[in-house]
């Protein structure tokens, strides 16, 4: 705990705690590459952290944790890093017994027709485990891409024949793969990088930005807590004046 951890739990204690924080995950390819190691080291580093990511923003309160763990655009990186991702997320989501002690749930966002079907039923069995759960809701982004899910939205409203009149924001919103999670307040993103890269891009219309000069594999509640204080000092207006 550092010198910003009293400012993030002032933040909170005033009622600016974010509800929803979405993170992209990005720099586990360096954090590798600086140590010599394979860029799988890098991404199975980077699950451990976004593990124990997910159980401080749990023990915080922070209602929704939503990451990028893969985007529609990943296909093109070389067949064995993408192997090594799933296996990873495979891994992982056979043994879940420590997000159900913490009381987390475990959801997934995104176009899984591209996924492997056995990876499919992992996914579907650990949200069906976990749907009860009252802690934080952690929601994994995997094959995901904010226009793809754009374009399955719009796709849903022209099967459904709704009239164009009746079309609102609302509309949209509610055929999203986040349909009933509120829109994130914050959005983190490491590695020093400033780029939405595909992200939320309909939900994050007023989220406040943090970037982290930390690769993923690195970031700490430290982190975390800074990326909180610097949210809790923000003036949101959401486009009007005070
Ligand atoms: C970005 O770093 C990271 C990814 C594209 C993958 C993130 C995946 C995980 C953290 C593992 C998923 C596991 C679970 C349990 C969800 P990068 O590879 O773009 O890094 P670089 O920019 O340094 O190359």
């Amino acid at each position: 705990m550092g010198l910003f951890s009293k400012k993030a739990k002032s933040a909170s204690a005033t009622g600016a705690l974010p509800t929803h924080v979405a993170i992209i995950m990005d720099g586990n390819g360096r954090w590798a590459k600086k140590r010599g190691l394979p860029r799988s080291a890098g991404h199975t580093a980077g699950a451990a952290t976004l593990k124990s990511v997910a159980r401080y923003c749990n023990k915080l309160g922070i209602r929704y944790l939503t990451v990028y763990a893969f985007s529609t655009e990943n296909w093109k990186r070389s067949q064995e890093e993408i192997d090594g991702i799933m296996e990873i997320l495979r891994a992982n989501l056979m043994n879940t017994v420590s997000f159900k002690d913490d009381n987390m749930r475990l959801t997934f966002i995104g176009d899984r027709s591209r996924l492997a079907p056995d990876l499919v039923e992992l996914i579907e069995k650990a949200e069906a485990d976990s749907r009860n759960a009252t802690g934080t809701q952690v929601n994994i982004a995997l094959n995901y891409g904010g226009r793809d899910e754009i374009v399955h939205a719009v796709r849903r409203v022209v099967e459904e024949g709704l009239a164009p009149d009746a079309i609102t924001e609302q509309t949209i919103t509610d055929r999203l793969y986040t349909a009933g999670i509120p829109d994130p307040d914050l959005v983190i993103r490491t590695s020093g990088e400033f780029r939405f890269s595909n992200y939320l891009i309909w939900q994050t219309a007023y989220a406040e930005f943090w970037i982290a000069d930390v690769l993923w594999p690195d970031f700490s509640e430290r982190d975390m807590d800074a990326a909180i204080a610097a949210y809790g000092a923000r003036d949101r207006r959401f486009g009007g004046r005070k």
